[in-house]
């Protein structure tokens, strides 16, 4: 395994690779690894010869100050945890004049409008900053493919865009969200649950299972009711938004349409940590 913090004995490195006939995956983090980043390495590790996994929390894509001041920094961990899995790895940990120079800001993107749904109605200018830094490490690294977890799936989705409009040479695939035991979604932010409000998270999950049972029998406007009415009663967690949405275009639905693939997503509080999770409807 490799680290490097520059990104020109970084190139120097994949190029020696690309040359003697390796191919290339890419894995973009922020740290503070758990399990679920750890499934996306794994995955990319059974496509590509040499997996890169890039740890740098991105400055541009927070639009809270307090927020990336207190995002986990975890780099001795999260290094040894990539060294464990013993699988043919390079960690890319740039600082953020590495990859910004001078001027730390993001690029404007229009993603058709993907960027307004959602996530991009609570988080201002956040898939600016994602586009940027995908974009940069995506000129650095070069990879063949590039891996993004299913539980960001606005993301993923966005990336795939991003990569249409440049013509960038990289293939996106998609992971399956890693879960807890009780269900929840894999986050470093469940960190910072009790044991008990760990537990009473699993709620967003099964919520979600509850919907996709309802699906195929139910219209989407009484399923959105019933969400809505699961989490007006629940003591501990709190509805920001649920969604049901065309996989493509990411807009809510008005009516179920034949050959369209559809997602549930979910934003909750428990306190103030913010919990996302998503499932597949009709495939
Ligand atoms: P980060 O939140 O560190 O996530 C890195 C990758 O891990 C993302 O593709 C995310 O979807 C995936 N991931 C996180 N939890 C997962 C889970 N439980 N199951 C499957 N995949 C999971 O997402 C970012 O960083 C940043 O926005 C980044 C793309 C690195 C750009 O800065």
């Amino acid at each position: 395994m490799q680290i490097f913090r520059e990104k020109t004995p970084l190139q120097e490195a994949i190029s020696a690779l690309k040359a003697s006939g390796k191919t290339i995956g890419f894995v973009p983090t922020m740290g503070a690894l758990h399990l679920g980043h750890l499934s996306l390495v794994k995955q990319a590790s059974t496509q590509c010869d040499i997996v890169v996994v890039s740890i740098f929390i991105n400055p541009t894509q927070f639009d809270n100050p307090a927020d990336l001041e207190n995002y986990p920094r975890t780099l001795e961990n999260d290094i040894s945890l990539l060294k464990n899995l013993g699988l043919d790895l390079i960690i890319f940990t740039p600082n953020a004049y590495e990859l910004y120079g001078n001027k730390i800001e993001a690029e404007q993107f229009i993603f058709d409008g993907l960027e307004n749904e959602m996530e991009g109605k609570f988080r201002n200018g956040h898939f600016n900053g994602v586009g940027t830094v995908v974009k940069k490490f995506f000129e650095i690294v070069q990879p063949e493919k590039a891996f993004f977890g299913e539980k960001d799936y606005q993301q993923l989705q966005i990336i795939r865009r991003l990569t249409e409009k440049y013509n960038l040479p990289v293939e996106i695939i998609g992971c399956p969200i890693d879960r807890e035991i009780n269900g929840l979604a894999r986050s470093s932010r469940n960190e910072r649950l009790s044991a008990e409000v760990r537990n009473d998270a699993a709620f967003i999950y099964d919520t979600l299972k509850k919907v996709k049972e309802k699906f195929g029998t139910n219209s989407a406007k009484s399923i959105n009711q019933w969400v809505l009415s699961q989490f007006e009663h629940h003591p501990v967690l709190k509805l920001e938004y649920f969604e049901i949405a065309d996989i493509v275009s990411l807009k809510t639905i008005e009516e179920k349409k034949d050959g369209v693939q559809y997602r549930a997503f979910i934003a909750a509080f428990a306190g103030d940590v913010r919990l996302i999770d998503n499932i597949a409807l009709n495939n």
